[in-house]
C-alpha cells in the first residue's frame, strides 16, 4: 500500500542545510522534512572545529580576505561570485545563530571568540588569521541543536526514519519524491511543488573515513539515476588528521590552537612544505605532505603508515577546554594520553567538493547553460554550488550549509508560493516497488558486505590522495565487477520492520553510483588540482582544465562527461604558495 502526502515544500535530509532550509520555508509554505535519521543524529552534529566568518572580533579581518582564501584554497576552481556571496553573508549568519542561542566560546570581553584554521589568512596570505567561530570542538553539534529548536518552534512536520529512494519529475518539473518508511516497510509518495536535497556526502565509499555510516550519497545518486548530472566528483577531500586506522576526525582546530605534525625523525615537516602557514596549510597540501613523508620512510607506528599529531607543548587548559572531544577520542580509540604522548593519525576521507550542480539560490541546474530544473533544489555537502572548488577550507562547510540552506529554503518557498501543484506521473511509486521487490524476491545471490568491503578497500587504495591513470583504470575495472555482482545481490531478511539489511543494500547501490562518477571524472581530468592529484600529471593545467566536470548516467549505464566554465571574478589563478 502506498500513502500519498501533499506539501508545498519537501526537504530531504535534516542536517544543518536541511534544517536551515526548513526554518526559512516553514515560515511561508506547508513544509515537510524527510530524514532517514532522527534530525539530531545527522552528521552535521559531528563537525568539530568551527564556522568561519570575518567578524574581526580578535584581529583585523574582512569578507574579501575570506573570499580570496576560499578561491585560492579551492585551487581556483571555485565559482568566485558564489564565494564572494557566501563570505559576505557569513557575518550575519553567525550572528543569527548567536541570537538563536548557539553557545559560542567567548573572548574575555564577551565577544564570539575566533581561532585559526588551515588556509584562512590575513591580507591575502601573509599569515594565519583567527576567523573560525567555535563552540569548543562541538560546533556542528551546537548548530544542529540550535537549528532543530528553531524548527520545533515553527512546528515543522518531520518524517523521521523515512528514506527517499526516488525523485518524481513531471514535464521536466519537480513533482515530489518517493520514500520508504524504515519502521514499517511502507512506501510513501510526497507530492510537492518544490523539493530540496540536503542529504550530505558519500565518504563511506572509502575504507577510512570521518563520515558516519549513513553518508552513502543518497541524494546525488537518486538524481543521477533521473538524468541530473553530478559536478566535480573527482574532487574528494582527505582530512589530514583522522584517528589512525579508524578515520574518526581529530579536528584541524588542534593545529589551529597550536598542535603540530611530526614525522618519525621528530621533525615538524610542514615547515618544509608550507613555510609561511606550516601546519595550517589547506588540507590537500597537508594530506599530500603526510603521504610523501610516509612514502619516503618517515612514517610512524608498526607499519610506518601514520604520522604524529603533537599537542604536548600546549597549555592543559587549552587542551581540556577548547578540544575536549578530540582529546577524549585519542584516549578512547587509541589509548593515547595526548597531554603526554603524540597521537598517531592518517588522512581520512572527509568531504565531497562535488555533487548536485546548483546556482546560488540552491536551484538544481543542468548543462553548460545551467538551466534550472523548476522546483528542484540542493544545498550543503550533497550540492556543488561551487564555493569549495577543488579543495574546501576547514570551517567553510558549516558556513556553506547555513548560507545556502537559508537561500534554498527561501527560494523554494517563494517558488512554491507561486506555483500550481504539479501532476504526479502515472504510477509514481512503481520504480521503488520494483527495486525493493526485486531485492527481496531473489532466492540467492552475491553478498553485499563483501561488495561494500571491496569497494571501500579499493577506493582507499586506488582513488586516494594520490592517483594515476593506472590506478584509476584499475578502479574502473573493479567497479564494473562490483556492479555486476550488485545486480545479483541477495537480501536474506525479507521482513518489513526496520529491515536494515535491505536499506544497507540500497545504500550500497547509491555508493556505487557515486564511486562510478568519481572515478570517471578523475580519469578524464589529466591534471592535478586541489584534492585531485594525478602523479602522472602533477601540474595544474589551467589552459585545458579551468573548468567544471559534469558526469551524466546514460540509459545503458555508462557515464558521459561534459564540462562547463568556472565563473571567474577578481582573483586571477596563480600558483598556490603557502
Ligand atoms: O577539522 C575540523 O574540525 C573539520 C572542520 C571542517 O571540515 O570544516
Amino acid at each position: 500500500m502506498t500513502t500519498v502526502h501533499t506539501y508545498d515544500a519537501v526537504i530531504v535530509g535534516a542536517g544543518g542545510a536541511g534544517l536551515r532550509a526548513a526554518i526559512e520555508a516553514a515560515d511561508r509554505v506547508r513544509t515537510a522534512v524527510i530524514s532517514k535519521l532522527y534530525p539530531t543524529r545527522s552528521h552535521t552534529g559531528t563537525a568539530q572545529g568551527g564556522m568561519c566568518a570575518a567578524l574581526a572580533n580578535v584581529e583585523e579581518d574582512y569578507p574579501e580576505w575570506h573570499a580570496f582564501d576560499t578561491v585560492k584554497g579551492g585551487d581556483y576552481l571555485v565559482d568566485q561570485p558564489a564565494a564572494q556571496l557566501m563570505t559576505e553573508e557569513a557575518v550575519d549568519a553567525v550572528y543569527q545563530l548567536e541570537h538563536w542561542g548557539l553557545p559560542f566560546n567567548r573572548t574575555p570581553e564577551g565577544r564570539i571568540d575566533q581561532r585559526r584554521f588551515g588556509g584562512h589568512t590575513r591580507n591575502h596570505g601573509e599569515a594565519p588569521v583567527r576567523r573560525a567561530c567555535y563552540a569548543a570542538d562541538r560546533t556542528g553539534h551546537m548548530i544542529l541543536q540550535t537549528l532543530y529548536q528553531q524548527c520545533v518552534k515553527r512546528d515543522v512536520r518531520f518524517f523521521n526514519e523515512f528514506y527517499v529512494l526516488d525523485q518524481l519529475l513531471s514535464d521536466g518539473r519537480c513533482a515530489g519524491v518517493v520514500a520508504y518508511e524504515l519502521a514499517t516497510g511502507e512506501i510513501h509518495v510526497f507530492r510537492a511543488k518544490s523539493v530540496l536535497y540536503a542529504t550530505g556526502g558519500y565518504g563511506r565509499i572509502f575504507k577510512v573515513s570521518s563520515n558516519a555510516h549513513t553518508l552513502t550519497g543518497d541524494g546525488p545518486a537518486v538524481l543521477f539515476r533521473r538524468g541530473i548530472p553530478l559536478q566535480d566528483m573527482e574532487f574528494f577531500q582527505f582530512h589530514p588528521t583522522g584517528v589512525y586506522k579508524l578515520g574518526i576526525l581529530l579536528s584541524e582546530a588542534v593545529r589551529g590552537e597550536g598542535g603540530i605534525l611530526v614525522n618519525s625523525e621528530g621533525e615538524r615537516f610542514m615547515e618544509r612544505y608550507a613555510p609561511t602557514v606550516k601546519d595550517l596549510a589547506p588540507r590537500d597540501l597537508v594530506s599530500r605532505a603526510i603521504y610523501q613523508e610516509i612514502k619516503e620512510g618517515r612514517g610512524v607506528g608498526p607499519r610506518r603508515d601514520a604520522v604524529y599529531l603533537d599537542v604536548r607543548h600546549l597549555p592543559h587548559d587549552v587542551i581540556e577546554e577548547k578540544l575536549p572531544d578530540v582529546t577524549e577520542f585519542a584516549r578512547v580509540y587509541l589509548g593515547v594520553e595526548p597531554t603526554r604522548e603524540p597521537v598517531p593519525i592518517q588522512p581520512t576521507a572527509h568531504y565531497a567538493m562535488g555533487g548536485i550542480p546548483t546556482n546560488t539560490d540552491a536551484q538544481v541546474v543542468v548543462g553548460e547553460e545551467e538551466t534550472p530544473v523548476p522546483g528542484l533544489y540542493a544545498a550543503g555537502e550533497c550540492a556543488c554550488v561551487s564555493v569549495h572548488g577543488a579543495n574546501r577550507l576547514g570551517t567553510n562547510s558549516l558556513l556553506d550549509i547555513v548560507v545556502f540552506g537559508r537561500r534554498g529554503g527561501l527560494h523554494m518557498s517563494e517558488f512554491a508560493g507561486d506555483a500550481d501543484l504539479p501532476d504526479l506521473p502515472d504510477a509514481p511509486d512503481v520504480r521503488v516497488h520494483e527495486t525493493i521487490d526485486g531485492l527481496l524476491n531473489r532466492p540467492e545471490g552475491a553478498n553485499a558486505a563483501d561488495i561494500r568491503g571491496e569497494l571501500q578497500e579499493q577506493m582507499f587504495d586506488l582513488a586516494f590522495v594520490v592517483r594515476s591513470e593506472t590506478s584509476l583504470r584499475k578502479m574502473a575495472d573493479v567497479l564494473a565487477g562490483l556492479r555486476e555482482r550488485y545486480e545479483r545481490v541477495f537480501v536474506q531478511d525479507t521482513g518489513k520492520t526496520f529491515n536494515t539489511e535491505l536499506t544497507e543494500v540500497i545504500e550500497l547501490g547509491f555508493m556505487l553510483d557515486c564511486a562510478d562518477a568519481l572515478v570517471a571524472a578523475a580519469l578524464a581530468r589529466d591534471e592535478s588540482r586541489g584534492g585531485h592529484y594525478r602523479e602522472d600529471h602533477p601540474l595544474r593545467d589551467d589552459a585545458n582544465w579551468l573548468k567544471h566536470s559534469l558526469a551524466y548516467r546514460q540509459a545503458d549505464g555508462s557515464i558521459k562527461l561534459e564540462t562547463k566554465p568556472v565563473k571567474l571574478g577578481p582573483y586571477i589563478p596563480m600558483e598556490r604558495k603557502y
